[in-house]
């Protein structure tokens, strides 16, 4: 798949699935922006994008900042001239039940999950509109699909991912932008890691067991790595997804098929 002159961004690209999706574009030819409240994680990203021959531009940013959104896409355009694919990739997770979950935590994960979203994507459009069009990617969840307990919460914000993507699929289907989102199931990342400890402080069972017995649940026998995700957000890029819009896909090693 050849994205060869095109030109990314990618949130929350400091690591996990955002730092696969950026290398995977990289590895197909993109350059990248890659944005992060950690501005380490970002450089230390981008040097590997630079390693694989493409222009890299870190940048530390909080999606939840319509300010940071606003640079954003105007660093985008001076530092790659053009903006062809937007990644809102940016998530953060906790876990609770819904008793003990106080309002606070209820808009901050909102904040980032969504608003983060609307605020990035907000910003590019102007971009992607004058130069006649764009791709803009969401990485929203199995759990956008699903209701699980102790992530009533997260749940909720990825299925307002997921009808986001839809609406705007049709609101910019006439500027030949396409919006699109995945939806991971189990991915081997800092996030699940830390899902487990979670899981492990409320039921005292070892976060390894926790880890193994949710592996088991999963179709296909193993968590995803960042590359299996990374490699359904090359082809939502590429010329291959062309006939795609407002799609929810699932990478989920089986575990969600709907
Ligand atoms: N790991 C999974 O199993 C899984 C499954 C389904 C969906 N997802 C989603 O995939 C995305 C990436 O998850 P991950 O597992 O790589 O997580 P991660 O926690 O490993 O990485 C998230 C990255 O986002 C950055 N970030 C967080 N809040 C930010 C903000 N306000 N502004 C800018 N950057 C911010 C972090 O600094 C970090 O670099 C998230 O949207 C997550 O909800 C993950």
């Amino acid at each position: 798949m050849d994205l060869n002159g095109k030109s990314a961004i990618v949130t929350g690209g400091g690591q996990g699935i955002g730092r696969g999706i950026a290398l995977a574009l990289a590895k197909h030819g993109a350059d990248v922006m890659i944005c992060d409240l950690n501005m380490e994680a970002a450089a230390s990203v981008a040097k590997e994008v630079e390693d694989l021959g493409r222009k890299a531009l870190p940048f530390q940013m909080d999606v939840t900042s319509e300010d940071d959104a606003g640079r954003m896409a105007e660093e985008a355009y001076q530092f790659f001239g053009k903006i062809d694919l937007l990644y809102n990739n940016a998530g953060t997770i906790s876990m609770s039940l819904i008793e003990d979950l106080d309002a606070k935590a209820w808009d901050q994960i909102f904040a980032v999950n969504c608003k983060g979203v609307f605020l990035c994507t907000k910003a590019v459009i102007p971009y992607m509109k004058k130069q006649g069009g764009g791709r803009i990617i969401n990485t929203a969840s199995q759990a956008g699909k699903t209701g699980l307990s102790l992530l009533t919460h997260y749940c909720a914000t990825k299925a307002a991912v997921i009808l986001f993507t839809k609406g705007l699929a049709l609101e910019l289907a006439p500027h030949n932008i396409l919006v699109n989102c995945f939806c991971p199931g189990s991915v081997m990342t800092d996030m699940t890691i830390r899902e487990s400890k979670w899981a492990s402080e409320m039921t005292g069972e070892d976060p390894e067991d926790i880890l193994k017995k949710w592996e088991s649940a999963i179709p296909l026998g193993r968590y995803a790595t960042p590359d299996d995700i990374a490699n359904v957000a090359v082809f939502l890029a590429s010329e291959y997804s062309s006939y795609m819009t407002g799609q929810a896909v699932n990478v989920t090693g089986g575990q969600e098929m709907h």
